[in-house]
């Protein structure tokens, strides 16, 4: 299976005319690592002009949102649903984001009806997974992914099972935006604990399914290392990703390897 550079611009750039000009830059370094899928996630109210600009322009990305409400339609004022991005051209959601999940008090309940939506329209999810450190250190808190994992996951396997791959982002809050990652050991420990967790509460079929991604302050000057393990397939970047510079030195990091 492809590997997979998934970018995430959370609430940036400010203007449609920079993220044009953000996801136009992307063009040359994307056509060069034909071996990776490539997923932008842009703000809502880019997706359509993203998604056009990938069309004509021959941009090779898959665009995806940054969320979506767990209802289809109707009386739900602000929310964006599953059948309308579906409508846009997108292929992807994130689901569960620690920042969702922290600002808009997305809960692991939340995320087990937003993977069924998405399910349910043809759109893939990628489930966000990750912890606040409880000590004053950054040990895994494996009791809470556990939770985010099982609680998300039921009811939704049979669904899951369906997809050639159900995408899995560890995203340790800690790391994100901070400059500081964890241990190749410890992403690899975390990796394996959650395809254990899905293969003994859903059983093997949708575990060799899972692919668990990295995110959390991954840039040029990291990823080089983190390519290495066969049990990272791939990695949600923030930050680096609104920085065409820093893009085009990862892709040349990838090409590299
Ligand atoms: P970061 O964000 O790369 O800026 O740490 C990653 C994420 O939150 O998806």
């Amino acid at each position: 299976m492809s590997k997979i550079l998934a970018f995430n611009w959370k609430t940036n750039p400010t203007s449609q005319k920079e993220s044009i000009e953000l996801f136009n830059s992307y063009k040359d370094n994307f056509d060069k690592i034909v071996n990776w899928n490539k997923i932008v996630f842009p703000p809502f109210v880019y997706l359509s002009k993203i998604v056009e600009l990938a069309n004509n322009e021959n941009i090779k990305a898959f665009i995806g949102s940054q969320d979506i409400s767990q209802y289809e339609s109707g009386a739900h004022t602000s929310q964006i649903s599953a059948k309308m991005i579906k409508d846009l051209g997108c292929d992807y959601a994130l689901i569960g984001h620690s920042e969702t999940r922290s600002e808009l008090l997305t809960t692991s309940f939340d995320t087990a009806y937003k993977i069924k939506i998405c399910l349910e329209n043809n759109l893939k999810p990628i489930l966000c997974v990750g912890f606040e450190p409880k000590l004053d250190n950054e040990n895994i808190d494996f009791e809470e992914l556990t939770n985010q994992i099982i609680t998300a996951i039921s009811s939704n396997e049979t669904a899951l099972s369906k997809l050639e791959t159900f995408i899995i982002a560890y995203e340790p809050t800690w790391a994100i935006g901070t400059g500081k990652i964890p241990t190749l050991a410890q992403i690899e420990s975390v990796s394996d604990f959650i395809i254990s967790t899905i293969h003994d509460h859903f059983g093997a079929d949708l575990s060799h399914k899972t692919s668990v991604l990295y995110g959390g302050s991954v840039n040029d000057s990291n990823i080089s290392e983190l390519t290495k393990s066969d049990k990272i397939a791939g990695f949600l970047i923030g930050g680096a990703s609104l920085i065409p510079d820093k893009v085009q030195k990862i892709v040349e990091k990838l090409l590299d390897l």
